[in-house]
């Protein structure tokens, strides 16, 4: 059982913009419906990853309209069809080694196996949840609340702690060695250090759009953050790296895009009727 995560924004619209160097960005001019499907690049599983049968997919379908996002829900991708399997769903933290997704919707946390298929309810917290990520050494979680707040979440869903050096988060993001970042207010990330949050150094004042999410595993340490199409590599000592990409990455970027699209085009085959 492999995962295929993406962080692609809005696929419909990097499709049409990507080029070698860039990755895509999101837009909420061009087109109203949108999807957020999780991807790294080179992800875990290596090899051809979408192609590979029995790979999951999570896209996770909203719409925007002028300041705000309607979630549709969470839908799974697997062998060529696609389901959705959370109503409302808005957020999804994959893990590539296990076929257990976690997904963050208004009332809580859900826990999605995608060998059996099965949902369930994660937990006792019932929380309106943005952003969902889980550790790599444990499973702990911190998720983001709509009211921008960031909680690490231990015991089995069951226990929340305020992490008080985030000030009103967007989006939050782990590396490979669990230090949290996220995006303030300001549209810049920040790391969680254990004296307080660090901006990030070296980046743009100003982008059009900002992500942060987990690097690509051959990124061993940093996280990924997108200033409209730059990718860069941050750091937990709050320094940044623009991130270029090879010849052979470009040539996997690319093709991920395309089974990117096939998957897009399956699911709006399969959903909107
Ligand atoms: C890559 O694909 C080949 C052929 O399909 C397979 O033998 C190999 O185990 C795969 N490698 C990984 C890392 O999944
Ligand atoms: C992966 O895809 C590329 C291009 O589509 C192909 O040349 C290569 O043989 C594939 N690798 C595996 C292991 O299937
Ligand atoms: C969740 O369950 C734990 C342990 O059973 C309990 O201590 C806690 O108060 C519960 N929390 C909520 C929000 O119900
Ligand atoms: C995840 O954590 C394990 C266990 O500590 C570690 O060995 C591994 O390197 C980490 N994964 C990555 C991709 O860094
Ligand atoms: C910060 O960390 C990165 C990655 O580990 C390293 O390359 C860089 O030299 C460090 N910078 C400082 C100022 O410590
Ligand atoms: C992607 O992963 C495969 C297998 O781990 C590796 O051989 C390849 O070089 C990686 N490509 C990039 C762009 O990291
Ligand atoms: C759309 O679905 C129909 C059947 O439901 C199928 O015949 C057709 O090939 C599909 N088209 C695409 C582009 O997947």
């Amino acid at each position: 059982m492999r995962v295929l995560l993406v962080c692609l924004a809005s696929l419909l619209v990097c499709l049409k913009t990507a080029d070698s160097h860039s990755l895509p960005q999101k837009d909420y001019e061009t087109d109203s419906s949108k999807h957020y499907i999780t991807n790294p690049l080179n992800d875990t599983s290596g090899n051809n990853s979408s192609s590979v049968p029995d790979t999951t997919t999570f896209i996770v379908r909203y719409v925007t309209t002028v300041d705000k996002k309607e979630y549709k829900g969470i839908y799974a991708h697997k062998n060529g069809k696609v389901k959705k399997i959370l109503e409302g769903g808005r957020a999804v933290s994959v893990w590539p080694s296990k076929s257990r997704a976690y997904l963050a919707h208004k009332d809580g946390i859900y826990v999605y196996d995608s060998e059996t298929e099965k949902l369930e309810k994660y937990g006792n917290l019932s929380d309106s949840i943005i952003g969902i990520v889980k550790e790599n050494r444990t499973d702990d979680l911190y998720i983001l609340t709509e009211d921008h707040v960031v909680y690490k979440v231990i015991e089995e869903g069951t226990k929340k702690i305020k992490v008080n050096e985030a000030e009103h988060a967007e989006q939050i993001a782990l590396d490979w060695d669990d230090n949290l970042y996220y995006i303030g207010a300001n549209n810049q990330p920040y790391v969680v250090a254990s004296d307080g949050a660090k901006k990030i150094e070296g980046l743009p004042a100003y982008s059009t759009s900002a992500v942060i999410s987990r690097a690509p595993i051959k990124i061993e340490h940093g996280a990924w953050f997108m200033s409209g199409q730059q990718p860069y590599v941050i750091y937990p000592n709050a320094t940044s790296e623009p991130f270029v990409f090879s010849d052979q990455e470009k040539l996997e970027y690319e093709k991920r895009n395309r089974d990117l699209q096939v998957i897009f085009l399956q699911m709006r085959n399969q959903t909107e009727k």
